[in-house]
């Protein structure tokens, strides 16, 4: 055991763990923080998604140790209001069925709109790969981040 400083949306966790326990675990049992979720454990299947850095991760094959002190965001920071132009987008084209999935696809589909702001059908299936969807909610994720992208230029153009 030893103890870590997470820095999750923007908040300081201390915590007592094993080096090699997944950051998903932390997350979730010692920050609380139970939006992100648990699918496979290996990688597969995108539920755990989170940013790390601002980058799109899958938390279930982190050990926690790698993540001390780096800024890591979860679906709970994305925005306070679920204001957020993804999440918007996932509202307005009532995307989630079981939902199970989503605050995986959302997270994966809010970097994704970050770094590319016009995203191609193409950049969306390269972006959105290996996220499995078993309620095949697919067409909808593909519609929602055009309208985030959409949403998020009209945003960015009233400021
Ligand atoms: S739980 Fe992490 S990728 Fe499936
Ligand atoms: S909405 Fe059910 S698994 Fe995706």
């Amino acid at each position: 055991m030893a103890s870590y400083t997470l820095k999750i949306n923007n908040k300081n966790f201390t915590i007592e763990a094993d080096p090699t326990m997944p950051l998903l675990w932390a997350i979730r049992d010692l920050a609380g923080l139970t939006g992100t979720k648990y699918g496979c454990g290996i990688a597969q299947c995108g539920a755990c998604t989170i940013h790390l850095n601002g980058n799109p991760v899958r938390s279930c094959s982190i050990p926690v140790s790698a993540a001390a002190n780096q800024s890591i965001t979860t679906i709970e920071g994305l925005s306070d209001d679920n204001s957020h132009p993804v999440q918007q987008a996932w509202i307005q084209d009532q995307v989630p069925q079981c939902g199970y999935c989503q605050s995986g696809q959302i997270m994966a589909a809010a970097a994704l709109i970050k770094r590319n702001p016009n995203p191609t059908d193409k950049d969306i299936d390269m972006a959105m790969q290996g996220h499995i969807c078993r309620c095949g909610t697919y067409p909808r994720i593909r519609k929602a981040i055009k309208t985030a992208a959409a949403l998020s230029t009209a945003k960015a153009s009233t400021k």
